[in-house]
């Protein structure tokens, strides 16, 4: 069995941190979000994992992520020159996957289950597909499937008017080399993509093994800001272990479960866990309100900031209000004079975010 990440496609929810660097490298807790996935399909037994990327960020993710060596995995990097869809990222992976049954894995999709389960009824019962489904409350954003009583899948549609069930498609799915002759069979959508749900349809349509397993536990698809702080929340909350390495002076307090990296300096500062900050962080005269996360390199003087990701080397100076469901992106810099400032001065990127509530 191999694997495959899309780990390529545009990024364009998640703009404008995503003009700078791969949306699946963002950090959750400080680590990357594709980093999750490989755990979770390494620890489901696979270790031959392709990893699609785009000619935009792909450098970044390959410089970051590596041979696959770190995570007991070998990786193999496999281009896809624009974001055709994930049908599309399939067809161009097909020299890697050869005739090998393999899954597939959206690289900014997070998920508690544990892979392994699903890897293995797929394998005993040698079907043509097995897709994973979670119930949610706004089907209409989502593909959605129509499953019978045993489990096995009717009809797939893509973001439907009028949806045929509140079953979300997962961004995980177990297919056989089957997959490659459908998708050779359908046509780009209205959006100008080779879907995948069409192709899944195509073998449904032929009487192919096509089932679902319904998900248990949580599933995030981290593809915009409000997610990403969910998945942060989420994994803060059922992780993070206190581990405390950098430096934290005597006037400062550290309540429940915190983690500081290295070379990191916390000077008359309150943290409440759970949050995370990594290494060579400079803090001081700040509150750091639960689930937070702090990349390496990152100042915050005269700051009250919670439930938020702050990222690599970004300076946050002299904010009085609370700083509360925010992303801060890498370098980024928010300071305010110490005297009662008169005036407001901006430098900021193409579709910022900035709200005075
Ligand atoms: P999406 O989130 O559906 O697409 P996107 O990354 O283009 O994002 P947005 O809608 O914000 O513009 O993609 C899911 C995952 O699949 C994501 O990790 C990117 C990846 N992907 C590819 O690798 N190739 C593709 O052709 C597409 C469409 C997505």
């Amino acid at each position: 069995m191999k694997a495959l990440i899309l780990s390529g496609g545009k990024g364009t929810r998640l703009r404008p941190i995503t003009y700078t660097g791969a949306k699946q490298l963002v950090p959750v807790a400080n680590k990357p979000i594709l980093w999750y996935g490989i755990e979770s399909i390494v620890a489901a037994g696979i270790t031959d994992i392709g990893i699609i990327i785009s000619p935009e960020t792909g450098e970044e993710i390959k410089a970051k992520t590596g041979d696959g060596d770190r995570f007991g995995a070998r990786i193999t990097y496999i281009p896809q020159d624009r974001p055709g869809g994930l049908a599309h990222a399939v067809k161009v992976a097909q020299p890697f996957l050869a005739d090998t049954p393999f899954l597939m894995y959206l690289g900014d999709n997070l998920v508690e289950s544990d892979l392994g389960l699903f890897v293995d009824d797929f394998k005993d019962r040698r079907l043509d597909a097995l897709t994973l489904l979670c119930p949610v409350n706004n089907p209409s954003a989502f593909g959605v499937a129509q499953v019978d009583e045993r489990g096995r899948v009717l009809q797939l549609v893509e973001k439907p008017k009028v949806p045929p069930s509140n079953l979300a498609l997962v961004g995980i799915y177990l297919f056989s080399s089957t997959i490659h002759q459908a998708i050779a069979n359908i046509q780009p959508s209205a959006r100008g993509e080779l879907e995948i749900t069409d192709a899944i349809q195509h073998l449904i349509d032929r009487n192919q093994q096509v089932e679902a397993h319904k998900l248990k536990g949580w599933w995030l698809d981290t593809g915009k800001k409000d997610d990403l702080l969910e998945a942060n929340r989420i994994i803060l909350d059922t992780c993070l272990e206190t581990a405390i390495a950098g430096e934290v002076d005597e006037n400062s307090q550290i309540i429940g479960r915190v983690k500081i990296g290295k070379e990191s300096q916390i000077v008359n500062c309150t943290i409440r866990g759970p949050v995370t900050i990594g290494c060579g962080c400079h803090l001081e005269n700040c509150f750091i309100g639960p689930y937070s996360s702090i990349a390496d390199g990152v100042t915050l003087i005269d700051a009250d900031i919670e439930h938020s990701v702050i990222l690599q080397d970004a300076k946050v100076i002299g904010i009085q209000q609370r700083i509360v469901d925010s992303v801060i992106g890498q370098r980024a810099q928010f300071k305010v004079a110490p005297q009662r400032p008169k005036a407001l001065r901006f430098l900021i990127g193409d579709d910022s975010q900035i709200e005075l509530v």
